[in-house]
């Protein structure tokens, strides 16, 4: 791996914000970071070079790297553009140090079983969000003909050539999916997967696996069939937008009553957060040719429920944000996440800076308050950290926030991206 990201790294600064600025011109997002780690380890299915572009620069991207790389890949990033030569993967052993920080490298399984016939992958554990199981990958691949032994915190997944096969995921778990997709477009005959996850990253993947040669069809739907193929060729193939950061930026210019445009976006995948800040009292409308704008509206901003869902329902990696909002907005809001059985640990972190907001079990039930007044705070895990910084750009006074390693997994540059719409934060020593 040939560059570093974020030169002042995380574990040793913290973001001062000084809030209640206005901000106002346009911004830029980057590529899709859960496309970027999908497609990633979908490279692996390829026995040449693939060209990558639109890659994030984020921690995430340069861990997935270090696990293709262990593997006997070759990985060179460059401004956004990622060269990954296939050619000698031959290690099938991906490292616990590594996945133990990523739970995303653990979808190098189907790929690494596809094409090696055999894949030994620590288990990724639990994380900040909740415990983050793996059977519906385990019970999939054992579907496809594989044998799956758990041992000593290890996944070893044997196959002389995996069968096509029909699959029922009992939940549309996104990960299971692009394991699944994955390991099945090398199988010998169809692979049908019903109840699969319908996610734009899901999309984004099978398109990538196509420009490779792969027959799938149905990305995007319930039902996504897979035939495959002996083997895949080469590609250049360009990932999508990060719809998780340009919705960071909707509410960013919403908390700040600001006016901002995004660009490029993808509006169908911002349905949902479009549609609750227009509920809410902002003006979101889609700009021609790829941006979306964020205006204030008649100026009275009312509570509203959400309830977080699978796509395209609203998006579990959107919550954390509109809590913060929601805590600025009249009257009261009830937030329920069903996707993650432990996210809400942002909102001790929302009451520290003045917000009124109870939790029921997985409810959480907002007040809305006239001002938030800046305070020290935690991050503690990528979105909520996301969250903390909206918050801070909308308090009266200095918010000061650490837990940084946090922000860095998921987006690039932030801070000065906010600068150049005209906010008031920076990153210092702690
Ligand atoms: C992906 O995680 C994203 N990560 C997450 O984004 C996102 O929150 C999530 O999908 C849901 O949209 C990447 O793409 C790298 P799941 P993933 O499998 O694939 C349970 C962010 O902030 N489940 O759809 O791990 C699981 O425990 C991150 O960018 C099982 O029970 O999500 C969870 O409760 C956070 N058994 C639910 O399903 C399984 O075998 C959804 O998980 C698999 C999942």
């Amino acid at each position: 791996m040939t560059t570093q990201v974020g030169e002042l790294l995380t574990t040793d600064s913290v973001l001062r914000i000084r809030g209640g600025v206005l901000l106002r011109g346009e911004v830029g997002v980057n590529g899709a970071k859960n496309s970027a780690l999908a497609i990633m380890a979908g490279a692996l299915l390829c026995s040449q070079e693939c060209r990558i572009r639109n890659v994030p620069n984020l921690v995430d991207v340069h861990r997935m790297g270090q696990v293709l790389t262990a593997l006997g890949v070759k990985v060179r990033y460059d401004r956004g553009a990622l060269e990954l030569d296939v050619t000698h993967l031959h290690r099938s052993l991906a490292p616990y140090e590594i996945v133990s920080q990523l739970r995303a490298s653990f979808f190098v399984i189907g790929p690494l079983l596809a094409r090696l016939g055999v894949a030994r992958v620590p288990m990724p554990g639990g994380c900040a969000i909740g415990a983050r199981p793996v059977e519906l990958h385990v019970r999939g691949l054992q579907a496809l003909g594989a044998v799956v032994q758990i041992e000593h915190g290890m996944v070893h997944a044997y196959a002389r050539k995996l069968k096509g096969a029909n699959i029922y995921l009992d939940y549309p778990s996104v990960g299971a999916t692009e394991t699944l997709m994955m390991a099945a477009t090398l199988a010998e005959g169809e692979t049908v997967i019903e109840n699969a996850a319908q996610e734009p990253e899901v999309v984004d993947l099978a398109n990538f696996c196509r420009s490779m040669g792969a027959k799938i069809r149905g990305a995007g739907t319930k039902t996504i069939t897979v035939v495959g193929v002996p083997r895949l060729h080469t590609t250049e193939y360009s990932i999508i937008p990060d719809r998780i950061e340009a919705g960071t930026f909707m509410v960013a210019a919403a908390i700040t009553r600001s006016d901002v445009l995004i660009t490029p976006v993808i509006p169908e995948h911002l349905t949902p957060v479009i549609a609750k800040l227009n509920e809410i009292g902002f003006q979101a409308t889609v700009e021609a040719p790829n941006g979306v704008r964020v205006q204030p509206g008649a100026g009275v901003y009312q509570g509203t429920d959400i309830e977080t869902l699978p796509f395209p329902g609203f998006p579990t990696d959107m919550q954390a944000q509109f809590m913060a909002l929601l805590t600025l907005s009249e009257g009261s809001s009830v937030v329920t996440e069903t996707v993650f059985e432990n996210r809400l640990r942002h909102v001790a972190e929302l009451q520290r800076l003045g917000a009124n907001i109870r939790v029921k079990g997985n409810h959480a039930v907002i007040q809305g308050v006239p001002f938030l007044s800046g305070a020290p705070v935690t991050a503690t895990d990528l979105r909520a950290s996301a969250a903390l910084v909206l918050a801070g750009l909308a308090a009266q006074g200095e918010t000061v926030i650490s837990g940084l390693h946090h922000l860095d997994r998921g987006y690039e540059r932030l801070e000065e991206k906010l600068r150049s719409l005209g906010a008031d934060l920076v990153r210092v020593a702690a």
